[in-house]
């Protein structure tokens, strides 16, 4: 994980690295840094802590002018977080600066053989060793920087995104990737680096996405070449307009991101299905499953791989899947699917699923599949993103930046993105009546509405947190399609309120969980209307015969859940494999209250990241 920002051009480069930071902060928080060169000398400043911290220290320390500098914001890989550890880091002559995104893997053997050369390090950092293996082979082989770069990085196992500069050449950055994420801003006369485009989107709308193995030296007043890392080819890069603006990645009004997100859910659902489903017409129009529909109808089962919040989604569409299109589907955690062996089939197609596009073990699930000649689908969120580059094809999400470490809208987006293709699926392989087609898109098209609806109960679901929000534990039930979401449900209130949470299917319950109920525990069910309503509301009255207390997610106008429960807080009724997509939304609200509540950090919750480029 982490978050790297450089910039090199005419303006002062300490507010654009400061800001990018900020930024990308919700890569990596637990500490970060920034060296500038000023024009005569190198000055840096780093923190354990948030990059207010960081501003605050740096302010005081180091003067910000200079026209060339490199920023990190941490998630801590190798060392614990603290400022000896934070970036950037220097090599021993203090000549070289590098940030670091990844884990070099082999940085134990390198750095015993650097020791023996009478190198030191100040660091826990595997970033240190690298940044002096560069140093090394740069005095050894008499070459200049990009070049020993890509001696030395040819030289490691592992992941990077990298930039690094020399204090006495300071025109020019070095960047290289492999595993994670690079962008490189291509304004005039100047170059912005980062994680992804959102430090820069500002500056310039036109962006480098470096591929897997690339590197590039980005000096002013020059075009920038684009290498491969292991031969030295020269790549022609492909300059992309990003489409994203700066409003999209702001606050506008609201107190976090996090609430942001959930109240954008029902533009973000319409401009999921917009331009792909006509709904009045009965069509579906999507390119990267109409360009491949013999994979799929001929696919003897499908694999759905993802991790966190995506896997959840996963699940739902398992359930949507076999449902409409009569396909066997498995829904698998990536990082438990790429080292266990799987037995992969060249008919398979694969479904990964991923906000970001960059997470590491989805990464490497989609590589293993493609070896095995599966045909692979992304479902993205991130334009442009690593896993929307890997995969065979895919479909967007269009849900907008989601900045929240807790993910919210990716989440009803992606359920959504996976229903048309299970329905498109579904109609080209005769398994859905033209006239249920009809009906399924028709309340396809009235969901955001639905969402909008849901989410007007926001106060009351205010108030429920209030009684609750000193719980210990909780317990989240589903069935069936809902199933999945109480998962998600006890992962949202984790995640912010440090609560233990369980997700568990209903009829499970009386399997283990029953026992922990007792006056003091609040379970969650979601008991909508159709489906396993009743069965449902015989797992409620369990619950209630050992005085839990019970929180029902209802079908508006719902009677019988009502008598029973403590509260209820109604969704509007949808045809069933939709509701997910509804009782999703008061669950989300209720974390996001009790976090609030408990005074947690929402946006940006201990010990986690957006985006995991890690194993
Ligand atoms: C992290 C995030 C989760 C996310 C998961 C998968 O753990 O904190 O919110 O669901 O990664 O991320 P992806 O970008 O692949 O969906």
């Amino acid at each position: 994980m982490c978050g790297i920002v450089g910039y090199i051009g005419h303006r002062k480069a300490y507010p654009i690295v400061l800001n990018g930071l900020k930024r990308l902060e919700y890569r990596g928080y637990d500490s970060a840094g920034i060296a500038i060169y000023d024009g005569k000398e190198l000055k840096f400043s780093k923190t354990k802590g948030k990059v207010v911290d960081l501003e605050k220290k740096l302010e005081a320390e180091i003067s910000t002018e200079g026209t060339i500098a490199i920023g990190h914001t941490r998630w801590a890989t190798h060392g614990v977080p603290n400022d000896i550890n934070s970036h950037p880091h220097f090599s021993n002559s203090g000549d070289l600066v590098i940030i670091h995104n990844g884990i070099i893997e082999n940085y134990e053997p390198l750095k015993q053989e650097l020791k023996n050369r009478g190198y030191s390090f100040q660091s826990d950092t595997d970033t240190e060793v690298l940044v002096n293996l560069i140093e090394d082979v740069k005095k050894k082989e008499k070459v200049k920087l990009g070049k020993a770069v890509q001696i030395a990085l040819n030289q490691t196992i592992g992941a990077y995104a990298i930039a690094v500069f020399d204090r006495k050449k300071p025109n020019e950055i070095v960047v290289a990737r492999l595993g994670s994420p690079l962008a490189i801003g291509v304004g005039e006369n100047e170059y912005f680096i980062a994680s992804d485009a959102s430090p820069f989107l500002e500056y310039t709308k036109n962006a480098i996405y470096l591929e897997d193995g690339e590197m590039a030296v980005v000096r002013t007043h020059k075009d920038m070449k684009v290498r491969k890392i292991h031969d030295d080819s020269l790549v022609d890069p492909y300059v992309q307009e990003l489409q994203m603006n700066l409003e999209q990645i702001e606050k506008g009004g609201y107190d976090h991101f996090m609430l942001k997100e959930i109240y954008e859910q029902p533009d973000a659902i319409r401009d999921t299905f917009r331009g792909r489903m006509l709904a009045d017409q009965g069509i579906i129009k999507m390119a990267g499953i109409d360009d491949h529909i013999d994979k799929f109808i001929n696919a003897k089962r499908i694999l759905i791989v993802a991790c966190g919040t995506s896997w959840h989604a996963g699940l739902v569409a398992e359930y949507v899947f076999e449902e409409l299109a009569r396909v066997p589907v498995e829904v698998e955690y990536a990082s438990e699917f790429r080292y266990r062996n799987p037995v992969i089939d060249k008919e398979d197609v694969l479904i990964a699923i991923s906000q970001s596009g960059e997470t590491a073990d989805t990464m490497a699930a989609i590589k293993l599949a493609k070896e095995s000649g599966a045909f692979v689908f992304g479902v993205c969120n991130v334009v442009g993103s690593s896993i929307s580059r890997e995969t065979h094809a895919g479909a967007y999400t269009h849900a907008g930046p989601e900045i929240g470490v807790a993910s919210t809208k990716a989440f009803t987006t992606q359920i959504t993105v996976l229903t048309l293709i299970a329905l498109q699926l579904a109609k080209k392989k005769g398994k859905i009546s033209t006239s249920d087609f009809y009906t399924y898109l028709r309340e396809l098209d009235s969901i955001p509405e639905k969402v909008a609806e849901a989410l007007t109960s926001n106060e009351h679901i205010e108030k429920i947190a209030a009684i609750y929000k000193d719980a210990k534990n909780c317990l989240y039930l589903g069935r069936g399609f809902n199933f999945p979401v109480a998962l998600e449900g006890a992962l949202k209130l984790k995640e912010i309120s440090y609560i233990h949470a369980e997700g568990y299917p209903a009829a499970e319950m009386k399997h283990g969980p029953i026992a922990l109920i007792d006056e003091q525990m609040p379970v969650v069910v979601i008991a909508t209307k159709k489906g396993h309503y009743e069965k449902v509301v015989s797992n409620i009255q369990e619950i209630k015969s050992r005085s839990g207390k019970i929180i029902g997610i209802v079908t508006k106008g719902d009677v019988d859940v009502k008598n029973l429960a403590d509260h209820v807080i109604e969704v509007p009724e949808t045809i069933e494999l939709m509701t997910p997509l509804l009782t999703t939304i008061p669950l989300q609200l209720l974390s996001y209250h009790i976090a609030v509540m408990l005074d947690k950090n929402v946006d940006q919750p201990r010990n986690l990241a957006k985006s995991v480029t890690v194993e």
